[in-house]
């Protein structure tokens, strides 16, 4: 597997090692690995000769990076007003319920992250979340409950399917 140092170096030489594509690309390295360490940062920091408390600032900044592990998939809802008018708070907190944790945890079975985001340019059809790299929009307490549902009978199905690929793979022997 392709280690810190290279994976970083690999995303930064693609920039021409661009120091004005520094959200680029750590939007990029943080969707390798799902979030950045220290590590990532240093490295970009040196190859990019900018000072590492920059790098550091900008990748705490933007919502969609990430400077600790997630879980399988992030929900990140949209947290600005023109969506929080229309119906935001009842949904922030169908999705607390709905998977025990508040904004900003991960569960403890790592399948779910929590994280709120600013407006992502969908306020029309507010309330808004993402779950990974899909929006949802028009939401209510109960579409955002169904949603949540779909995901986990298709982690359900993917489960069986391994399971049954494994078990055929052993020549179906117990
Ligand atoms: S304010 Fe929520 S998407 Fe714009």
């Amino acid at each position: 597997m392709e280690d810190v140092i290279a994976a970083t170096n690999r995303i930064i030489d693609k920039y021409g090692a661009n120091s004005e594509s520094l959200v680029e690309i750590l939007r990029e390295l943080n969707d390798v690995g799902g979030y950045l360490t220290t590590e990532h940062l240093a490295q970009a920091a040196k190859r990019l000769r900018v000072p590492e408390s920059k790098v550091a600032s900008v990748a705490s900044f933007y919502s969609l990076i990430s400077l600790e592990p997630m879980g399988r998939h992030v929900i990140r809802f949209c947290q600005d007003a023109p969506c929080h008018v229309v119906g935001g708070r009842e949904v922030w907190e169908a999705l607390e319920h709905e998977l025990g944790i508040p904004f900003g945890e991960t569960t403890l079975d790592g399948e779910w992250s929590l994280m709120t985001t600013s407006c992502i340019g969908a306020c029309a059809v507010g309330p808004v979340m993402m779950v990974d790299e899909d929006i949802y929009g028009n939401l209510t307490p109960e579409r955002a409950r169904e949603i949540i549902a779909r995901y986990r009978t298709a982690s359900r199905q993917a489960a069986q399917s391994a399971e049954r690929a494994g078990f055929a793979a052993q020549g179906g022997q117990e």
